[in-house]
């Protein structure tokens, strides 16, 4: 999936795919980087999107076991610093959140309360991401976990809060994962019991036939519920070279529950 070199003779880059990456940016101590060099850089606007579907398609059976006094386990998957999480689950527009997280005092704390009763879990394999979500007050638990290779401890702890997540959301993520690495992370949450809301995002232009196979998987194993076609953002110059004639990235937004559980 990333770049790899050859060993020997010349180097050369290897590039599986043909999206640009942001790694250097997941793994910084606080999310200005991200702030400034993807939600501002890139007209990174997805969050809005993704708000939106939430708010459309689960918000409305959130607020009614909210008003049955449950608190919701909830699980951001490869969440990075908690920018979707932010949107979802304190109602925050991208414009809330590019000013929150303006600079490195600002971003220390949400600018906005939760509006839901959640137990917010963020799991990535960048650990400095995660930190700060929990620091700031965006995460309750955190994972760090390469989802692709987990150690056993981290699968156990992907496999337990997977298990008892009622809402997941993975957003511009899953490209990132292998499918059986989606299968495992997937199938605790299939395999509970009760009613439960998946969140999900494709990319395109990028990886589509990755994003096929992803899609068969996850019918295979939960009911589709309702998806929303949106922008994303702005394909960088290395992307506009690769993609000629596309200015932006577009995403669908699926959302997916337990089956029979409606
Ligand atoms: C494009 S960001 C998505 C962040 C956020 N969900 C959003 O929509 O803006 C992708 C995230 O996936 C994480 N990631 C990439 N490979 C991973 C892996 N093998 N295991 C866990 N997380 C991974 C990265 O660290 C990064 O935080």
């Amino acid at each position: 999936m990333s770049d790899s070199k050859e060993k020997g003779g010349k180097a050369a880059i290897k590039t599986e795919e043909k999206k640009q990456h942001f790694d250097d940016i997941y793994v910084q101590k606080d999310p200005v980087a991200f702030k400034e060099r993807i939600i501002d850089a890139l007209d990174y606007i997805s969050d809005d999107f993704n708000r939106q579907t939430f708010d459309r398609l689960i918000l409305p059976w959130c607020e009614r076991q909210a008003g049955d006094g449950k608190t919701l386990n909830y699980v951001d998957l490869c969440s990075c610093f908690g920018n979707t999480t932010l949107a979802i689950a304190h109602g925050m527009n991208v414009e809330q959140i590019r000013e929150n997280w303006k600079d490195t005092e600002s971003c220390r704390r949400v600018a906005q309360p939760r509006r839901l009763p959640l137990r917010t879990t963020g799991i990535d394999i960048s650990g400095n991401a995660l930190a700060y979500g929990k620091e700031a007050g965006v995460f309750d638990e955190i994972i760090e976990a390469d989802l692709n290779a987990p150690s056993a401890d981290a699968r156990a702890a992907v496999e337990r809060t997977m298990g008892e997540a009622d809402v997941v959301i993975s957003t511009a993520s899953l490209v990132y994962l292998q499918l059986p690495a989606i299968e495992a992370v997937i199938d605790p949450f299939v395999r509970s019991p009760g009613e439960g809301y998946l969140l999900v995002n494709f990319l395109n232009p990028f990886a589509l036939e990755k994003a096929d196979a992803t899609k068969r998987l996850l019918l295979d194993k939960l009911e589709f519920v309702g998806s929303t076609a949106s922008r994303h953002r702005r394909m960088s110059a290395l992307e506009q070279g690769n993609y000629p004639g596309e200015e932006w990235a577009l995403l669908e937004l699926w959302v997916l529950r337990r089956k029979g559980k409606a």
